[in-house]
Parts: C-alpha cells; sequence; structure tokens
C-alpha cells in the first residue's frame, strides 16, 4: 500500500507542478485557499463582524507573542522590566501586569519564571482578576479552572479563600504546578460545574466562570483549531455553558458577582449567551469589556476573549 500511496503522491504532484499556473491563481482567490481557514469560519466571521472579518483572520495568522503576567506580591512592572533589560531581553509593558517579550524565549530563560515572579499569560486572559473585584476574605469559585491561569493571578491579588474546580482531573494537575511554582494555595476539586454534587452548600462571594469554547478567538496560538472545529461545536458548547451558567447562578450570594469568560468569536457562546443568561436568571449587568477582538500592535498585543459580569440582587 505504501508504494501505491507513493505513486498517487508523485502523480498529484506531477500534475500540480505541470498546471501550477492555472491552479494557484484560482486557489488563492477563494476564502479558503487565500485564508487557511475553512469556509464556514470565514463566513461564520464576516456575518459577526462586517468591517473587521478580514483583520481577523489576518490576527489569526501571525505568530503569537509570549507575555508575560508579573506577580504584583513579587515586583512592579517597571521592576520586572529592569530585571529583563539586564537580562538583554527586549520587552514592553502592554498591560496593568502584562509584560510582552520582543521574541518568544523558552520558559527556562525568562528571569524570575521559576521563582514565581512571572507567569505566561495573554493580556487578554490578565483582565479577569481585575474584573472581579476581589477583597481579602472573599470566599470564591474559579469553576473552570485548569491549568490554573487565571486561579494563580487571583491568588497573587488578594487573600481569598479560592475553590478551583475542573471536571478534567488530568488538567487538575497543571494547577497544582502552577499554584506550587507561584507557592500560593487553593482547594482543589474534581467535578463538573453544570451539577451540584461537588458542592458544600456555603454560597460564594465571586464566581469566575471560564466556560469551555470553541477556542475560536486564539487560534494564532493554536492554528490548527480551524481544522478540527466544526460548525456545529457552538451551539452544543454554548449549551454546555449554558447549563454550568445557570447552575453556578444558585451559588453565588446575593449582591455576589459572577463573570464569563470564553476565548470564542462567536456571538453564540459569547454575547448572545449572556444576554439570554441575563434574561433567564433576572442578573444585573455591570460593565466588563464585552468582545474583545485578536490584535497585535505596538500598545495592544492579546487574543480574543469575551468578558461579561453579572450582579445577583439583593445585598
Ligand atoms: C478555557 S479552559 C479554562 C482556562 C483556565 N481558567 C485558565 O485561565 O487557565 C476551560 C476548562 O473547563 C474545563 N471544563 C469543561 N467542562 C467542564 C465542566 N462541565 N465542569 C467543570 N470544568 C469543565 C476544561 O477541562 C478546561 O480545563
Amino acid at each position: 500500500t505504501i508504494s501505491h500511496a507513493k505513486g498517487m503522491v508523485n502523480a498529484v504532484l506531477r500534475r500540480f507542478l505541470r498546471e501550477r499556473e492555472t491552479l494557484m491563481p484560482q486557489a488563492v482567490k477563494h476564502g479558503p485557499g487565500r485564508w487557511n481557514y475553512p469556509q464556514w469560519w470565514i463566513d461564520t466571521l464576516r456575518a459577526a463582524y462586517p468591517q473587521q472579518w478580514e483583520g481577523i483572520l489576518a490576527a489569526g495568522n501571525r505568530a503569537p507573542p509570549l507575555t508575560l503576567r508579573v506577580n504584583r506580591r513579587k515586583a512592579s512592572v517597571e521592576q520586572y522590566l529592569r530585571t529583563l533589560a539586564d537580562a538583554q531581553i527586549g520587552a514592553a509593558a502592554i498591560g496593568p501586569s502584562a509584560v510582552r517579550l520582543d521574541k518568544p524565549v523558552p520558559v527556562s530563560q525568562i528571569p524570575g519564571f521559576a521563582e514565581g515572579i512571572v507567569s505566561v499569560q495573554d493580556a487578554a486572559a490578565q483582565l479577569a482578576t481585575p474584573l472581579l473585584d476581589l477583597h481579602d476574605g472573599m470566599r470564591v469559585l474559579d469553576a473552570c479552572a485548569a491549568p490554573g491561569g487565571k486561579t494563580g493571578h487571583m491568588l497573587e491579588c488578594a487573600d481569598i479563600d479560592l475553590l478551583a474546580l475542573d471536571s478534567d482531573r488530568a488538567r487538575l494537575a497543571r494547577i497544582t504546578e502552577n499554584l506550587d511554582r507561584l507557592k500560593l494555595k487553593a482547594a482543589l476539586k474534581a467535578g463538573d460545574a453544570s451539577s451540584r454534587d461537588w458542592w458544600d452548600g456555603r454560597p460564594f462571594d465571586r464566581i469566575l466562570a471560564d466556560v469551555p469554547c470553541t477556542a475560536s478567538g486564539i487560534v494564532r496560538r493554536h492554528p490548527d483549531i480551524r481544522w478540527l472545529r466544526r460548525k456545529e461545536d457552538a451551539a452544543q458548547l454554548a449549551t454546555l455553558s449554558a447549563r454550568i451558567l445557570d447552575n453556578l447562578w444558585q451559588m453565588l450570594k446575593p449582591g455576589g458577582k459572577l463573570a464569563l469568560v470564553t476565548c470564542s468569536l462567536w456571538p453564540r457562546e459569547s454575547e448572545l449567551q449572556a444576554a439570554a443568561f441575563a434574561e433567564r436568571n433576572n442578573a444585573i449587568r455591570l460593565p466588563a469589556p464585552g468582545q474583545l477582538l485578536p490584535t497585535a500592535d505596538m500598545q495592544q498585543d492579546h487574543d480574543g476573549l469575551f468578558y461579561a459580569l453579572f450582579q445577583k440582587d439583593g445585598v
């Protein structure tokens, strides 16, 4: 069979070489050949973002930056930029705690990484913790927590009583690794955020719901996502996430806040989801970044995440 395949592949390649002149202009004229995304993906983006869709497709085809989050318990952004300068590593501040390296380097070469002074985290992902308005002593749930990027950030910012939940036991171990490096502590639990069986009945002041999604906003970091996903996935994942959100809402204190986060660009997973959730549960909507489109320029460089913030009535 291998020699069969060889003959076949050679024939295809020879034909391509012969007909290249006519084939190439046709291929790049159309969506998938021009952009390297499935046609349904291009169509969905164009419908949702009639002005920006081409920029978004292009952003997904560029190499991602290496962005760090400076642990405010250990250093300020200014101090850390000096540390990088001393190590001859070019970098710039692109957010309150975010530092982007001019060129990605292996984590073993990042000064202070092993000591927990910095973590690797996209600048958009760093917006979750400030949004939650955490105070010392709060009881907080990180409902879809693995690998613990946002878990670590929350613990760096306040002395909270944090429960990190994830349904994937293997991924929970990644949270332990991250928190050990940062020398911070949370209670870890394997459980399904759409069920109640892991809950001890004590309500939370804050809940972070970084729900499972298509990841259509982070294709620059995972270039194969566009080919692995199917058009139907967004609807399925949005249904699961709606169940997770409705369930978590029951666990929130009156006056408490819940943040919905996705790394999706599809409205049914983000804004449509948020609006329907608020409607079903009579949730108060507070200001939040909303849909962030993937961007890379001097000042701004982040993935395409979505943020909505809800408050429960009755303080
Ligand atoms: C977007 S990732 C979370 C990223 C994480 N918050 C961070 O900042 O590093 C979504 C997570 O949800 C988990 N998950 C999927 N379905 C779940 C469910 N029903 N209950 C709890 N976690 C779930 C996945 O295992 C995955 O780790």
